[in-house]
């Protein structure tokens, strides 16, 4: 009988972190267990296609500080192939996986519940930049991505107080603003937006004009690209076309309220959008360790056979939870840390 087979795979958007969670898979997959690592490439399209490579400990050498995935990513939806989900099984087979450790956020993570209720032996790890996953206090990557925008911010702030300018960066966060407000909390944003609490444009306005009448002369917005005026009921997107997990693509907000401030305030404004930048570049420290700690997790969850589960951060403790629990509902913003925020509005 040969090793024990596992597999792994990074889907959906990317996220600092990721390489230090594979090599911390592979590291202790070969060296204390004795495994054969296999990479699938892209997401879940490398499972369905059977596009694989080695993973050894050649490989994963020098990847601890690198950005983005070894392996690739994909948003490819078994769900959205014709039998996608028995083509997954079956590639699992002719693979010959005896396991698979899917590193995801709720999408990827989501076609790993289906495919476990379908026998398919998989163990999830959380990632996403969002930090929007339930059942876990951090993902990986959100770490990174709120320090460059509080840089982003920090450098804002000298260039704003020179010209007298409102600034509003839009940042990353679809449905939940957990980057939007450890990011404008951590760089002194006076106001924030955030998809969990829709805004009255001339609320935000009067912040900024009181923020002004008391010898401020500049003011920082910041904006999750999710974040909606409570008269309006889409988002504001730059595609109208839907990605195969049925996602529009966001963006717009930021040069939406510049204008709008602009008008209504007489205050000039200026608009950034962060972008892919908050996704790119090396992992910080926080995100380096714990996503090694998530992947010695996975693999030891692997080795107990407790597949299902997913490696979970509570308090200071990696524990293991349900599959099904990270997936059933995003982890939107705390209320509570939101009125920490708002604390500093205006
Ligand atoms: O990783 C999640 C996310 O950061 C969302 O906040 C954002 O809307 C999306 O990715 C954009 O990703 P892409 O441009 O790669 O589709």
């Amino acid at each position: 009988m040969g090793a024990t087979r596992v597999g792994i795979l990074t889907g959906g958007g990317d996220a600092p972190g990721l390489n230090p969670v594979i090599r911390a898979i592979v590291r202790k997959g070969i060296d204390k267990y004795g495994y054969e690592m296999v990479g699938l490439r892209r997401g879940w399209g490398g499972l369905l296609e059977k596009d694989t490579m080695p993973l050894d400990l050649r490989s994963i050498s020098g990847i601890l500080p690198r950005g983005g995935t070894i392996l690739g990513t994909s948003r490819t939806n078994p769900g959205k192939i014709d039998n996608g989900y028995e083509k997954a099984k079956q590639a699992f087979g002719e693979l010959k996986l005896d396991a698979l450790v899917a590193i995801g956020g709720e999408d990827t993570l989501g076609v790993a519940n289906k495919l476990v209720k379908m026998g398919c032996p998989v163990v999830g790890v959380p990632k996403t930049i969002d930090n929007d996953l339930s059942a876990t206090d951090f993902t990986f990557g959100f770490d990174t991505s709120v320090n460059i925008i509080t840089e982003a911010i920090d450098r804002l702030h000298t260039t704003a107080e020179s010209h007298d300018r409102v600034m509003v960066v839009e940042v990353m966060g679809r449905h939940a603003g957990w980057l939007a407000t450890y990011g404008g909390i951590a760089g002194g944003a006076d106001v924030i937006l955030i998809p969990e609490m829709p805004f009255d444009i001339e609320e935000v306005c009067n912040l900024i004009k009181k923020r002004h009448a008391t010898g401020k002369n500049f003011s920082i917005v910041v904006a999750a690209e999710g974040a909606q005026p409570k008269d309006a009921s889409a988002f504001f997107t730059k595609k109208q076309e839907l990605d195969a997990f049925g996602h529009v693509m966001l963006g717009g907000i930021g040069d939406a309220l510049a204008k709008e401030i602009e008008k209504r305030t007489g205050f000039e404004t200026r608009s950034t959008v962060l972008g892919h930048l908050q996704r790119g570049g090396s992992p910080t420290a926080f995100d380096r360790v714990l996503g090694t700690r998530f992947g010695i997790a996975a693999i030891d969850l692997v080795a107990k056979k407790e597949f299902g589960k997913m490696v979970a951060l509570q308090g200071n403790k990696i524990v293991a939870v349900p599959l099904e629990a990270a997936v059933a509902k995003l982890k939107t913003v705390d209320p509570e840390l939101f009125e920490i925020a708002k604390v500093f509005f205006g």
